[in-house]
């Protein structure tokens, strides 16, 4: 379509400066951005529903929450949050091992069928996503916050995107920050999404590499950042040649509640990851750790704000995307 555009030029500096930005308009692209209520006329009851569904899964089965919010995560950091992470078949994200031990995935199935019926081909499952994970922090008694919505579904998913976006225990704190910063978040919001681990569970061989049993038994500590009473219930736990399929609570205090736990731990020496650890143990990020185990409520206000960034990294909106029919397969 050809567009014809006229041009009044008070004085010759003023035309260019017009011209530079008709210029940059035209370039940038055009986003219908997320919204609150983004639902509100075309499917009121959208939130309603996602909400309902996380409640009642979480309440047969308590370790619902963290995966749902591990499931988010890991959707977002590959991709942006646009539901990559769901799709289905040889090769998608949902395939490569550092996705195994993902769950939640039936309850993000149950809303979208219970939301086809009532609003069909309206809700994303991006959107299902975001809102469940908020919603499972919430069920845990963590707090309740408006999120904007208006995702759409993404349809690449490649698991060789999968690696290098995630981040892996054995990350030193330059390589989180890297990564965090890549994703358009800073140091705070890796101290305070890191307190997702106040809930959840992981499985033995995602730490026993801190610690060693000798031939009579006796431990012997690899990281000694660890508590070593603490890495001793992790040994008792987690014996070697324990089943793979074996895990422990991420916080082992407060297991099912989203509250500061974690950072009370972290002070303590108890940290279950690696990755946890060193926040504790870089000077950049302790005085954080320390304000979030004193006052749980500057951990929450901060946690409102990094949810909301992460749940809006590489967000896609319009053509981008589209609004999938079954959360596991593209249209
Ligand atoms: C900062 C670097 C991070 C690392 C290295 C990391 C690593 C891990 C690992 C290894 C597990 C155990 C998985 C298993 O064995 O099944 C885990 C669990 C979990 N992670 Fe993280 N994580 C990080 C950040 C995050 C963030 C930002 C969130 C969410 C905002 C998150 C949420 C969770 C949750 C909720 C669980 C428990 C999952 C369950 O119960 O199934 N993690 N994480």
């Amino acid at each position: 379509m050809e567009m014809k555009i006229t041009v009044s030029c008070p004085t010759p500096n003023r035309c260019t400066l017009l011209i530079l930005v008709l210029f940059s308009f035209a370039a940038s692209p055009l986003h219908a951005s997320l919204s609150f209520n983004f639902y509100a006329s075309s499917c009121p009851t959208a939130e309603l529903i996602v909400s309902n569904m996380v409640r009642s899964a979480s309440s047969s089965d308590p370790t619902i929450p963290g995966k749902l919010l591990r499931l988010l995560f890991h959707d977002c950091f590959v991709e942006g949050c646009d539901a990559s992470v769901l799709l289905q078949g040889n090769g998608t994200e949902r395939s490569d091992p550092a996705n195994t031990s993902l769950g939640g995935f039936s309850v993000i199935d149950s809303a979208k069928s219970v939301l086809e019926i009532f609003c069909p081909e309206t809700v994303s499952c991006a959107d299902i996503v975001a809102l469940a994970a908020r919603d499972a922090v919430v069920t845990a008694g963590g707090p309740a916050f408006e999120m904007p919505t208006g995702r759409r579904d993404g349809r690449i998913s490649n698991a060789a995107n999968v690696r290098s976006n995630i981040v892996d225990t054995s990350f030193t704190m330059i390589e989180m920050i890297r990564l965090f910063n890549s994703k358009g978040l800073s140091l705070d919001d890796l101290v305070t999404l890191s307190g997702a681990h106040t809930i959840g569970v992981a499985h033995c061989n995602a730490f026993s590499d801190r610690f060693q049993m000798d031939s009579k038994g006796n431990l012997t500590l690899i990281d000694t950042s660890l508590d070593k009473a603490y890495a001793k219930e992790l040994m008792k736990k987690c014996p070697s040649g324990s089943s793979a399929s074996k895990t422990v609570n991420n916080d082992p205090e407060t297991s099912f509640a989203f509250d500061n736990q974690y950072y009370i731990n972290l002070l303590g020496h108890k940290g279950l990851f690696q990755s946890d650890s060193v926040l504790v143990e870089d000077e950049r990020t302790s005085a954080r750790v320390e304000a979030f185990a004193n006052d749980q409520e500057t951990f929450f206000r901060s946690w409102r704000d990094s949810f909301l960034k992460l749940t809006t990294i590489g967000v896609k909106t319009d053509d981008e995307g589209e609004i999938r029919q079954s959360c596991s397969f593209a249209n």
